[in-house]
């Protein structure tokens, strides 16, 4: 009996989420001669274990296509943590029961460092109960902050977002600054990397160009450098523009905002550093300013998605169908980069467990020397990943064709699980 695919994503979600899900999906009907179908978790994880399984032959075609132009998490996401085996047995015992129940042959797990490490644990467990699954980790993290991985799908979409944001912004900020706002503060994602501030650099091509100081999570926040800085941009070229990572730590270690809260992984949740920062130029400089929280706006932007980061999304989700069906396991399709100019790369295999739990931070010869901008390296890095456009269509009223997915449950056949 051929095996069915079980497919589910985790975390936060990416403007291209679900072009990995579209690959997966086109990749398994095209292979349908030796796999059965392709289930989707609903709700990620969570939806397993309550065996609320999606089952994706009930979409249409154009319905699968258009994945690949709609943002969000198609088919629901969860941050729901699955410890050890010891700490968690329960849950990885009921997960295995319902793969089981559903002949599932391969679990595809869509998410960055935390999920690996569940696909990895799941494939461990499989064995040891006697269902030996094949566990494929897909990857994907705006965060850009997975190892191995030259770059993570989702990551250039975030970040040419928010290069074009701060660009466009900045034109708004100059115009006036002579009589108004002399300073602009947007704040970005990343939690503890400082990948997505660092594309906002790409911007600053010649002298003055914004943004004039950035602020990485790397580098520890000096007030009085800082502040230098804001007070020289403003004389020199009449306005500021800063780009501030939602990570930034003062020389402490303590997060210049952290919101108090924490999620089922222990993260802090980060955001609303942006107010902090332009509430202290105001009361040491005077300053007018505006600032701006990029938040969910810019995971969600696909209608200015980069073409480059749309087409790896689509490559990791089909290439974890094609490893799925020459049967390895504990393993993850990444991102390798060939060749820089010009930028050329293909898809390689990692094992799980080098993936699982390691943040990949920028590195010290990406940041500028006053710890405020980005170098010639970190841009020859950065610039391929924004590279050319992907837009949605659009409908007869102006906005993008977005699809909703009808999210048909399987029947199910075990009991109820209380999580
Ligand atoms: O990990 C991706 C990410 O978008 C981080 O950049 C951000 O700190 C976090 O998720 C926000 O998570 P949530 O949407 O669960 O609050």
């Amino acid at each position: 009996m051929k095996k069915n695919i079980l497919y589910a994503q985790s975390g936060g979600v990416t403007p291209v989420i679900n072009a990995t899900a579209c690959g997966v999906i086109e990749a398994g009907r095209a292979n349908l001669d030796r796999i059965g179908k392709v289930y989707a978790g609903k709700d990620g994880i969570i939806g397993i274990l309550k065996e609320e399984l999606i089952d994706t032959s009930k979409e249409t075609k154009a319905s699968i296509s258009a994945l690949r132009h709609t943002p969000g998490g198609a088919f629901g996401s969860c941050r729901y943590k699955l410890k050890s085996i010891e700490e968690s047995k329960r849950e990885y015992e009921r997960l295995i029961e319902v793969l089981r129940a559903h002949n599932i042959g391969y679990f595809l797990y869509n998410g960055g460092g935390d999920s690996s490490d569940t696909a990895h644990k799941v494939s461990q467990i499989g064995k040891k109960l006697g269902f030996p699954v094949q566990c494929i980790g897909v990857p994907k993290t705006i965060d850009n902050d997975l190892p191995i991985t030259d770059n993570c799908p989702g990551f250039g979409s975030v970040a040419k977002y928010i290069a074009v944001s701060i660009m466009e912004a900045s034109l708004d900020v100059e115009s006036m600054a002579s009589s108004s706002t002399k300073v602009f503060v947007l704040e970005v994602m990343g939690r503890h990397a400082g990948w997505i501030a660092a594309a906002s650099g790409l911007v600053a091509r010649e002298e003055g160009d914004p943004p004039h100081i950035i602020l990485f999570p790397e580098v520890p926040f000096k007030q009085r450098e800082f502040l230098k800085k804001v007070k020289a941009s403003v004389e020199k070229f009449g306005y500021c523009s800063i780009v501030v990572s939602e990570g930034v730590r003062n020389s402490k270690g303590k997060f210049l905002a952290d919101a108090g809260t924490r999620d089922a992984f222990g993260h802090a949740q980060l955001g609303g550093v942006a107010p902090v920062v332009a509430n202290l130029v105001r009361e040491k400089l005077g300053y007018k300013y505006h600032w701006a929280v990029s938040d969910y706006l810019q995971r969600s932007a696909r209608h200015l998605a980069s073409r480059v980061d749309v087409e790896q999304a689509y490559a990791v989700g089909e290439a974890a169908v094609r490893f799925a069906l020459a049967g390895k396991t504990g393993v993850m399709p990444v991102i390798k980069r060939v060749s820089e100019s010009p930028y050329r790369w293909k898809i390689e295999e990692a094992q799980l467990s080098r993936m699982a739990n390691r943040e990949k931070m920028m590195p010290k010869r990406y940041i500028a020397a006053d710890g405020m901008g980005i170098t010639a390296a970190a841009r020859r890095y950065l610039a391929p990943l924004i590279r050319g456009e992907d837009y949605p269509p659009y409908d007869r009223d102006g906005l993008p064709k977005y699809v909703k997915m009808k999210k048909v449950l399987a029947q199910k056949k075990l009991p109820e699980f209380d999580i």
